[in-house]
């Protein structure tokens, strides 16, 4: 096998801007939480980057750094953010409004929270039709608002005085699209922006003015967004790391922790149930239809390339995948998630298993919008561009290259996440299997 090139990794001196289209309850609740932090008055929990360790070497060594003090990740200190909404509100209102944080917390970052104010959205009811925004950009083509987006953030750039930028769709999640010609090549595309082509959604827009002016781009919701031919090919022309899709909390979560389980015990499966409640403004968004296709596919498909039904015939080949959202305002942020799993065991047995998760959506989220901001910085200071598989630990529908297929299970994700930070570091990777296991048994 021929031995990787070296990385060389820029180190994280000066400040990192973190742009975000759509500042609702999953944006406030990562700056506050930011805020929060580097006040001492919360930690960051669920956050890979801050509370995570590696191991390194042989388990004898006994090398395991935290995470943060083993890769050259930006501080916390050195964060400043940005972004759009189709609605006026400043942080401090948005969050007030998203009822996820409490009050009296976000009353001690308040003048913070209040200094951040979106700019005008790139917005069309076409791709989200329970929403009416009046805070938006007008009297343009999709050409125009791209150029508008780059304003925007060149102007954030020089006021904050930033070294360098990531971008991290924090947007309602858009109707659902399938990638047709004018998502093939990045020829097409610009045509395509430039004669308002109804197939490019705004969440392309700014996937499309990050990644040209070389800023890392994530995709929090489970639209098509960076996800296509034409911004593959700009992302490798500008060397732009990208990445996405639909930040994987909750629900789908716990799917990636217990369907890798089961199948390692060669446990069958029947049937999955999946059904929520959840009454926030997400919640309001995915009671259309056609939003909620978009996070259904993205949703269905994490069972099926877990189990593997055509390996596994006799385990899994007819079982049942139901997956249900249901609008429910009194809750707000605190979704509810039922499953039920009907298993079967030795000699065919049935067994069930019911998970009831009262979950806080945004709390499960921010962590990882932290997390993928400083790794795709981190990234994009390694050289690496295009799509990022390796982040795919933070994803219910991960990109892929071409003809290659998504890693859901996620203790494999967590591996190849670790193993990309070892490689980056020049340490060697971890497979639990060294010379002296084999010298010992043999
Ligand atoms: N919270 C989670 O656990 C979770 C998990 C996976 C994915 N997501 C996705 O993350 C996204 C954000 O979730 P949320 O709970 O913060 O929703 P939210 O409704 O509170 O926030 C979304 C914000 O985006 C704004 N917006 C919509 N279109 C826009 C546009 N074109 N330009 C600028 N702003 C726009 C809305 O006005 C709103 O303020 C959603 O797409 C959701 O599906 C959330």
């Amino acid at each position: 096998m021929k031995d990787a090139p070296k990385v060389e990794v820029a180190p994280a001196k000066g400040r990192l801007g973190i742009l975000i289209p759509g500042m609702g309850a999953v944006a406030t609740t990562f700056i506050a939480g930011v805020l929060a932090v580097r006040k001492g008055i919360g930690q960051p929990i669920g956050s890979l980057t801050q509370m995570g360790t590696i191991r390194l070497g042989k388990r004898t060594e006994n090398r395991v750094p935290m995470i943060k003090d083993f890769a050259p990740l930006s501080s916390l200190d050195d964060l400043y953010f940005g972004g759009w909404d189709i609605f006026e509100e400043n942080m401090y209102e948005s969050a007030v409004h998203a009822g996820v944080l409490d009050k009296n917390l976000l009353d001690d970052i308040r003048p913070e929270m209040e200094a951040i104010k979106p700019w005008k959205g790139v917005f069309s009811k076409d791709y989200v039709k329970k929403l009416d925004g009046s805070y938006v950009k007008t009297g343009g083509t999709k050409w125009d608002y791209a150029q508008m987006v780059m304003d925007d953030i060149k102007s954030f750039k020089d006021k904050n005085n930033l070294d360098r930028m990531v971008m991290v769709w924090c947007g309602s999640t858009e109707i659902f699209l399938k990638p047709e010609d004018v998502h093939q090549t990045l020829a097409a595309f610009e045509q395509g922006l430039k004669d308002d082509h109804p197939s490019i959604a705004p969440s392309m827009i700014y996937a499309y003015a990050a990644i040209k002016m070389g800023i890392p781009y994530a995709n929090g919701a489970p639209n098509l967004s960076a996800d296509i031919p034409a911004l593959y090919e700009l992302a490798k022309q500008t060397q732009t790391p990208i990445t996405g899709k639909d930040f994987k909390t909750g629900q789908t979560l716990m799917k990636t922790i217990l369907a890798p389980g089961l199948k390692a015990r060669l446990l069958g499966i029947s049937g999955w149930f999946s059904t929520n409640i959840l009454g926030n403004r997400d919640g309001e968004v995915l009671d259309d239809p056609a939003s909620f296709k978009t996070k259904e596919e993205s949703k269905l498909s994490v069972l099926d390339q877990i189990l593997q039904p055509e390996v596994y015939p006799d385990l899994y080949k007819d079982y049942y995948h139901k997956v249900r959202i249901n609008y429910y305002p009194p809750r707000g942020d605190n979704k509810e998630g039922w499953d039920n799993i009907d298993i079967f065991g030795w000699l065919g047995y049935p067994m069930q298993i019911k998970i009831d998760f009262l979950c806080r959506d945004s709390i499960l989220a921010a962590p990882i919008v932290l997390d993928l901001a400083l790794f795709l910085d981190l990234a994009k200071r390694s050289g690496f561009s295009g799509i990022q598989e390796w982040l795919s630990f933070y994803w219910k529908s991960p990109m892929v290259l071409e003809g290659l297929y998504p890693e859901h299970d996620i203790f494999i994700q967590l591996m190849k996440l670790k193993n990309t930070l070892r490689y980056m570091m020049g340490e060697d990777q971890i497979t639990h299997l060294g010379a002296d296991y084999y010298e010992y048994y043999r």
